[in-house]
């Protein structure tokens, strides 16, 4: 997905931090995407970066306002923060990769962390990918999809992947795994190709997170999706036979401390 066409849900995730946040802390910043709309919105809010990737941090997009920002490398959930620090906390598809690269109990921590980090009546917001389900769908893919569609069967290493042919047509496979396969074939041929192998695009529903979330005392305020997967379909030229509900690709969860 390009840098252009993240800035629409982007704009949504940034609406959703409160306008007199002074501190705001981005939890898995990459290069700043997120920074510099909320650099556009509030004139005095200051962000914390955070990142364990020093290549993150040092190529950061060049429209931030410096004087808003700090930057810090590190790896969540060891945050080098006072508790009570920070009037909102963002995770833009970051807590999705520490739960595949770190696992579910680092993933808690991360949670209950970030709980003490925020101030009382501080506001976490989080954006992930989105598990849509287990439902069987009957799709149809011309032959040179449907080659890419073993290949990704071979090479997918986070969890088991199946579908069935049924025939010269169609391909009947469980929303997760098309999910998975269209949202990740870009990665095919480029140097991120390993890695992608290795981590999910379908970790959790919005609901399930948002649970997860009240089990460690926050009040959920949003749930919601965004980005409708449609037009990864048209993109790749691929027909979908049955007309079950699509979940959006992502989901917006934002709770309260
Ligand atoms: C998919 S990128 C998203 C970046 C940014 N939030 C955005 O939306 O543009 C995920 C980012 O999380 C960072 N990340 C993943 N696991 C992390 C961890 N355990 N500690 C700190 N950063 C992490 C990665 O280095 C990467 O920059």
């Amino acid at each position: 997905m390009s840098h252009r066409s993240r800035q629409g849900y982007l704009h949504e995730i940034a609406a959703l931090i409160p306008r007199d946040a002074s501190l705001v802390l981005d939890a898995g910043c990459g290069v700043g995407a997120l920074t510099t709309l909320i650099n556009q919105r509030m004139s005095s809010t200051q962000v914390v970066e955070l990142d364990l990737s020093k290549y993150m941090l040092t190529h950061q997009l060049k429209d931030l306002i410096e004087q808003l920002v700090s930057r810090i490398q590190a790896l969540i959930p060891k945050f080098p923060f006072k508790s009570g620090s920070f009037d909102a906390v963002v995770a833009v598809q970051s807590l999705s990769e520490v739960l595949c690269f770190s696992g579910r109990d680092v993933l808690l921590s991360t949670i209950e962390e970030i709980g003490t980090l925020l101030r009382e009546g501080g506001a976490f917001v989080i954006m992930d990918h989105q598990n849509p389900g287990d439902e069987l769908v009957d799709v149809s893919f011309n032959d040179k999809m449907l080659l890419q569609l073993e290949r990704f069967q071979n090479s997918f290493e986070y969890r088991p992947f199946s579908f069935v042919v049924l025939d010269d047509e169609r391909v009947r496979i469980s929303m997760r795994d098309l999910y998975e396969f269209i949202t990740k074939l870009w990665a095919f041929d480029t140097p991120l190709e390993q890695e992608e192998m290795q981590e999910t695009h379908t970790p959790f529903t919005g609901e399930e997170f948002a649970t997860i979330l009240e089990t460690y005392g926050f009040t959920l305020d949003v749930v919601s999706g965004v980005v409708p997967i449609e037009g990864y379909f048209k993109r790749y030229k691929i027909r979908i036979k049955s007309k079950p509900n699509l979940p959006q690709r992502f989901f917006i969860v934002k709770a309260t401390k």
